[in-house]
């Protein structure tokens, strides 16, 4: 990426693009910032026949090193050390959300969806850059960076399954994966006050109200595509995650912030591996 100015894009999707293969964290929020600001402003078309195509896998800095998820260590949050290597696993999962969210715009340009569909997608990516910068600032002041800790590399994944259904990939990212955040978040917060990190869980508030959004958004457009397809969304959730999603949905869940989003425990109740915990 060496060279490149961050405007050197004419379409959203190259500037997606351009954002996604980044492998410089700093330029990767920065073109992900400057490509929704010109999106919002409307100074900047959707895509042109010369974008080239979407990376198969996102740049990524040496550091951390990806390990597959069982081998990331569990951490007691009564520590620094402890809050540190939470605070650096959710800086992880908030840079797999820009690519990601970068991801359904650059792959999904061509869909016959209204321009609108393209303002969201750009939000929660513009959103998920603040957050990833959020933590690293966080990580930073308590004397640490992201990538001094291992990472695991299971959320990329998730998503590339879905590359060739845009109804799957609302399915497993935003309804799946986001509203996951709604349900542990909350305890993550409380638990960081209750050790008198109050900063911390100032970010994890501002995350938490922004996530709501995400699925928010996910839920709307999941919709919007069944009732195109003349499909139940429920149902289609249903077999959706069945076909595409390998890990198990995990209750409890935090079924009012979910319905708030317009997720609702009709999507997901019979899918979880326990059903009252
Ligand atoms: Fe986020
Ligand atoms: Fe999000």
């Amino acid at each position: 990426m060496s060279g490149q100015s961050l405007t050197d894009f004419d379409t959203l999707r190259q500037g997606a693009n351009l954002a996604i293969a980044s492998a410089d964290l700093d330029k990767k929020t920065a073109i992900t910032r400057s490509a929704a600001q010109r999106w919002f402003s409307r100074t900047l078309s959707l895509r042109s026949p010369m974008d080239g195509g979407v990376s198969e896998r996102p740049g990524r800095p040496d550091r951390p090193e990806l390990l597959p998820p069982r081998l990331v260590k569990k951490r007691n949050l009564n520590t620094q050390a402890g809050r540190i290597a939470l605070l650096h696993a959710i800086a992880h999962i908030e840079l797999n959300a820009i690519d990601l969210a970068l991801d359904i715009v650059a792959r999904f340009a061509s869909e016959s969806v209204p321009l609108s569909f393209f303002d969201g997608w750009m939000q929660v990516a513009f959103e998920e850059a603040k957050h990833f910068n959020l933590i690293r600032d966080r990580l930073v002041e308590l004397g640490a960076d992201y990538g001094d800790l291992p990472a695991h590399d299971g959320l990329w994944q998730a998503a590339h399954d879905t590359r060739n259904d845009l109804t799957a990939r609302l399915a497993v990212v935003p309804l799946i994966l986001e509203a996951r955040g709604l349900d542990v978040t909350p305890s993550l917060q409380a638990r960081m006050v209750e050790t008198g990190d109050t900063k911390s869980a100032a970010i994890l508030q501002i995350i938490y109200d922004d996530e709501k959004k995400h699925v928010a958004i996910g839920a709307k457009w999941f919709r919007f595509l069944c009732h195109r397809q003349r499909k139940n969304p429920e149902e289609t959730f249903r077999q959706l995650v069945r076909a595409n999603f390998r890990g198990q949905l995990k209750a409890p869940f935090n079924d009012i912030a979910r319905a708030e989003a317009g997720l609702t425990p009709s999507f997901y109740r019979s899918l979880s591996s326990v059903n009252a915990s």
